[in-house]
């Protein structure tokens, strides 16, 4: 008798343009996994029932994107890693015992294509965060487990900036400010975390806020280059990165905590690379 795949699926809404059937499958088919991973469109008063329905149909593990990210930590039965303070969770992973764990990767695929695809270290580096919503909360921990000299988060709205910078100042150097305090400062690193790239545009801020040789990473990634990145370009950027390199790593790390294998992602980027 055939064995029969394990299921694994992406939830959210809008769902059809999600890329991660499209990465799992590759990643599965390298490592020699046998699953299968679907997409699910989530309506938004029934994440918990979307979840339940899938586990109890042999699901092993869901991904989590946009709006479900705080529900699921909120229904999950424990967080690990970085999800705690997060406070949102882009992975679900059933345990031996029926658990449901919640983890968050899109810190450490931040990270690991930052380090490992682009060679740029963290570490002693002065960092820039633009925006303080879900998308910064996400990558805060992992970016201050690496030991940068300082994160400044600075936000729109300063107050949102400042809280958060409290939150996470037992894990590193951190502050918060208002983007309009950002005149006279500059920064090695400068990661656009805010939504402003939806509508193609970026957060008002200083042409001088690169550092020479500076490098500029926008969370968000398009077929073309994102407004964010053309910035980066314009202000002589080393690097001006989008995130499907982030995207492809967080998925890596998702596989690697349901399947214990570590799938190689520089092929899949290539092959997601427009
Ligand atoms: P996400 O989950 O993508 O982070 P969010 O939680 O709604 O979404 O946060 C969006 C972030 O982008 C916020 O920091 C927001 O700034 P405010 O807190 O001041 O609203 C920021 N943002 C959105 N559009 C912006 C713009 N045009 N200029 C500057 N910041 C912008």
């Amino acid at each position: 008798m055939s064995q029969k795949p394990d299921r694994y699926a992406v939830i959210g809404n809008p769902i059809a343009h999600s890329k991660s059937p499209q990465i799992h499958s590759a990643f599965a088919e390298q490592s020699g996994e046998l699953l299968e991973y679907t997409r699910i469109l989530g309506e938004k008063e029934n994440f918990a029932h979307h979840v339940h329905d899938f586990i109890r149909n042999s699901g092993r593990g869901l991904n989590v994107t946009v709006p479900f990210k705080q529900d699921a930590w909120q229904l999950v039965n424990e967080h690990i890693g970085s999800a705690a303070l997060a406070g949102a969770v882009n992975t679900i992973i059933l345990t031996e015992n029926g658990q449901l764990q919640g983890a968050n990767t899109d810190g450490i695929g931040l990270v690991r294509d930052l380090a490992n695809n682009h060679e740029v270290e963290l570490a002693g580096k002065d960092i820039l965060i633009l925006g303080a919503g879900g998308a910064s909360r996400g990558i805060l921990a992992a970016l201050l487990e690496q030991q940068p000299a300082h994160v400044l988060i600075a936000n729109r709205t300063a107050s949102k900036a400042q809280d958060m910078a409290l939150e996470f100042q037992s894990l590193g150097e951190i502050s918060g400010s208002g983007l309009q305090n950002l005149k006279s400062q500059n920064f090695d690193i400068i990661i656009n975390a805010t939504s402003a790239g939806l509508n193609d545009r970026i957060p008002d801020i200083p042409d001088t806020l690169l550092r020479q040789n500076g490098v500029c990473y926008d969370l968000m990634y398009a077929d073309k280059a994102t407004a964010f990145v053309r910035w980066g370009q314009q202000h002589k950027a080393r690097l001006s990165l989008d995130g499907l390199g982030m995207l492809v790593e967080q998925a890596a790390e998702s596989f690697f905590l349901w399947r214990g294998v570590h799938p190689q992602t520089a092929p899949v980027i290539k092959m997601l690379r427009p």
